[in-house]
């Protein structure tokens, strides 16, 4: 054979082997992580929705971080991490039958489809409960519960001189502690409670109220009390339920529920203040002769984050002082009480109000420095700002002396060393 052809051909070849060599080591070093990588990635997406879905649905029994609220027990509980996937997921997706743990799945007539319940156990057993309870804040849904409160000494004294006194004294202490967070101050109700001190609850039997009391009402937010109360204690609670027209309004005072922020609502507040509350009250909160100042000690002055959630969201009637609740979420309303509650800290004494905003425009420096920035640099208009949170980012690993580079660095001297050696006697023969 020609020698200068043979040269040729075995270039070739081994140029085209090489080729193979390392497409060949390329695929082997990228898939595995490729894989890895992808898993985690739809870990990620799915441990995203399902904090969401948690805040949704779930938040309101089991508590902001899954610490339990009451009588609903912890689901941050270690002993579900090491629970077979399958049992978790039939509770959730079954409910617990006579508890108030209500069926999820579509199947049971719940919200929820398999994926999602899915979703919701790797939350359980793979989830981070602090970013978790950032969600439930961010979406607005904190729960206002487990909040407690502290009967009034004087009056809890009176409540002592009446017949069976020191059992209504027991079930008042109760209350405060356990149930006022939903049923409210004296037992009047809340948004998410009914009365229990009114005419409709006194006319039902003890048995009605202790069945109630002690297993809960299913699919409601009243759990059953059994694991934690006594039933002496269960049955001083019917006590004070069946006689609270003698017990003195007041006893039992409404809890001060601090609303949870983040860093996030804080942000968020601060940019929905200064859009829409800085020119009538100042871009701090001064005050200005339209509106009074709400950065100074006495607006603070027993006023619950409730109270002042309320305000905004009703207005004040009768004023300049808008209604709200028709135009901002809940969760917005809430972020703005935050913001205003970091100002009790430094609040002067006396307030001094600055002009209405408006006027010359030197005059207004001092409300761009509340703008929120995209990394210092741009401002954040409010409704493009990513609140909800994010997927967590691809977290690739790679490490740099893998055993498939080292293979593929192998296959590559050596396919190297045959080309060069192979060329060289080629070569060598073409001399000849
Ligand atoms: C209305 C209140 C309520 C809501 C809403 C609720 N749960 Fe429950 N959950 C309970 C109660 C009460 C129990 C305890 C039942 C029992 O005594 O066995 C429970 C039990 C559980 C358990 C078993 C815990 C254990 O230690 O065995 C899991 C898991 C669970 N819930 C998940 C969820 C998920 C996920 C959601 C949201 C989709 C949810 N729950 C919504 C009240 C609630
Ligand atoms: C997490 C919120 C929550 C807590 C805490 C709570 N309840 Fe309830 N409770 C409810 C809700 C909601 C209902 C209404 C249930 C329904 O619609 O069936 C209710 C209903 C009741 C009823 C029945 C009222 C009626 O008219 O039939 C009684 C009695 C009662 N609760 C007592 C208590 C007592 C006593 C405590 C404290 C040991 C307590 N609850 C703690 C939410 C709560
Ligand atoms: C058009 C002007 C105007 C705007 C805009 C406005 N307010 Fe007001 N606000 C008032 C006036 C006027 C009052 C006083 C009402 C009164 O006489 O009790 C008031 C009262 C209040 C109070 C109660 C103060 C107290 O001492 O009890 C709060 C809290 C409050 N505003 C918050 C807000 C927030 C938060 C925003 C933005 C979302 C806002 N306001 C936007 C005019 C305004």
């Amino acid at each position: 054979m020609n020698p200068k052809s043979h040269l040729i051909e075995s270039l070739i070849g081994l140029g085209a082997t090489m080729l193979i060599a390392a497409g060949l080591g390329w695929y082997m070093l990228n898939e595995p992580t490729r894989i890895v990588s992808a898993q985690e990635d739809v870990l990620a997406v799915q441990l995203d929705e399902a904090m969401t879905l948690y805040a949704e649905n779930c938040a309101v029994c089991h508590g902001l971080n899954g610490e339990g609220i009451g009588a609903t027990p912890a689901l941050n509980n270690p002993a579900l991490v090491t629970m077979p996937f399958e049992e978790i997921q039939k509770t959730i997706a079954r409910g617990r039958y006579q508890t108030a743990m209500p069926a999820w799945s579509l199947l049971d007539g719940g919200p929820l489809s398999d994926y999602q319940i899915d979703e919701l156990v790797l939350l359980i057993q793979y989830g981070d409960w602090t970013e978790t309870g950032d969600r439930v804040v961010n979406l607005g849904l904190a729960p206002l519960v487990p909040f407690t409160t502290e009967a009034d000494p004087a009056l809890l004294e009176q409540v002592g001189a009446l017949s069976d006194g020191a059992t209504l004294q027991t079930a008042v202490q109760l209350f405060a502690a356990s149930c006022v967070s939903c049923h409210g101050a004296d037992g009047l109700g809340t948004s998410i409670a009914p009365a229990l001190n009114d005419e409709d609850t006194r006319a039902k039997t003890a048995d009605e109220l202790t069945r109630t009391l002690t297993y809960g009402n299913t699919g409601t937010l009243m759990a059953g009390w059994s694991n934690t109360l006594t039933p002496e204690e269960i049955s001083a609670l019917i006590t004070l339920i069946q006689r609270w027209q003698d017990v003195p309004l007041g006893t039992i005072p409404a809890p001060n529920v601090p609303i949870p922020t983040t860093e996030e609502s804080i942000a968020l507040g601060s940019q929905l203040f200064t859009t829409n509350c800085s020119r009538c009250h100042g871009p701090e909160g001064q005050g200005t002769p339209r509106a009074p100042s709400l950065n100074v000690q006495s607006f603070f002055v027993d006023k619950t984050d409730q109270a002042i959630q309320q305000i905004i969201t009703n207005g004040v009637p009768g004023t300049a002082m808008p209604t709200w609740g028709d135009r901002m979420t809940e969760a917005e309303i809430q972020a703005i009480v935050g913001f205003i509650r970091q100002w009790e800290a430094t609040a002067p004494e006396v307030a001094t109000l600055t002009r209405p905003s408006g006027g010359p425009p030197w005059r207004n420096n001092s409300t761009a420095t509340t703008q929120t920035t995209l990394f210092g640099l741009l401002p954040v208009p409010a409704t493009t700002q990513n609140f909800t949170g994010h997927a967590a980012g691809n977290t690739q690993t790679s490490t740099l002396l893998d055993w498939r580079i080292l293979l593929l660095i192998g296959i590559l001297l050596a396919s190297a060393f045959t080309l060069i050696s192979k060329g060289l006697s080629s070569l060598a023969r073409l001399k000849r």
